[in-house]
């Protein structure tokens, strides 16, 4: 795979926010997605990733009252109005769903200097890679993480000690999805704050 393969693959990923119900993924593909997961890097090849696959109607629609209550919750301490419209039928019309859940004991040496988010770090890479399996099977996804998590873990029965990094939605997209803009990146030469005008 060239540079524009793999680019062309990066933007054909969208944030997909209306599924097609009828559109479940095969035990094989559902396997190949988290295969693609584990291949993400990872502090110490520690691996602190495990799946909830989720296709009970009757625990989506459990996790679509807790996105419920997260918009309430949002709109009582004065949060942005349009979250008031903000559509998560899709919690249920999804035909999958894939809670990535890691081990915040697996973070790595990074956690001897005040840096203990190598599993959340780990468990992100693991989302993109599954974001892009599921591209290249044909499928639309979401990462999402609009909810509260004390809400969401006993849903999928999380031990508390562990994190869900966001709940994957994934199937064949209902309708076009519209590409969100990228704005410039900002560069700096050497040092934070200094200009780079090399491109
Ligand atoms: C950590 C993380 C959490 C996200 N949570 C949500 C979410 O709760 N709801 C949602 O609709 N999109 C969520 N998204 C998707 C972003 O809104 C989306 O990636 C962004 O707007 C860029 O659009 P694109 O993915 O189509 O390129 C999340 C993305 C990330 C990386």
């Amino acid at each position: 795979m060239n540079f524009m393969e793999l680019f062309s693959l990066m933007q054909e990923r969208k944030s997909c926010r209306s599924f097609q119900s009828e559109s479940a993924l095969s035990p094989t593909e559902i396997r190949t997605i988290i295969k693609a997961g584990q291949q993400a890097p990872n502090p110490l090849n520690q691996q602190p990733w495990s799946f909830v696959v989720i296709t009970s109607a009757e625990i989506k629609k459990k996790l679509r009252q807790a996105g419920e209550e997260a918009k309430q919750a949002v709109l009582d301490q004065g949060g942005p109005g349009w979250v008031g419209g903000f559509s998560i039928d899709f919690m249920e019309e999804a035909p999958l769903v894939i809670a990535v859940v890691v081990d915040p004991a697996k973070g790595g040496l990074g956690t001897f200097f005040n840096q203990p988010t190598g599993s959340i770090q780990a468990g992100s890479a693991c989302m993109q890679n599954m974001m892009m399996a599921a591209t290249t099977l044909g499928y639309g996804s979401l990462w999402f993480t609009f909810f509260d998590p004390g809400a969401v873990k006993p849903i999928i029965a999380v031990p508390e000690n562990l994190e869900l990094v966001g709940l994957l939605f994934v199937g064949k997209a209902l309708g076009d999805i519209p590409a969100s803009r990228r704005r410039e990146p900002v560069i700096y030469a050497d040092s934070f704050g200094l200009e780079y005008d090399a491109v």
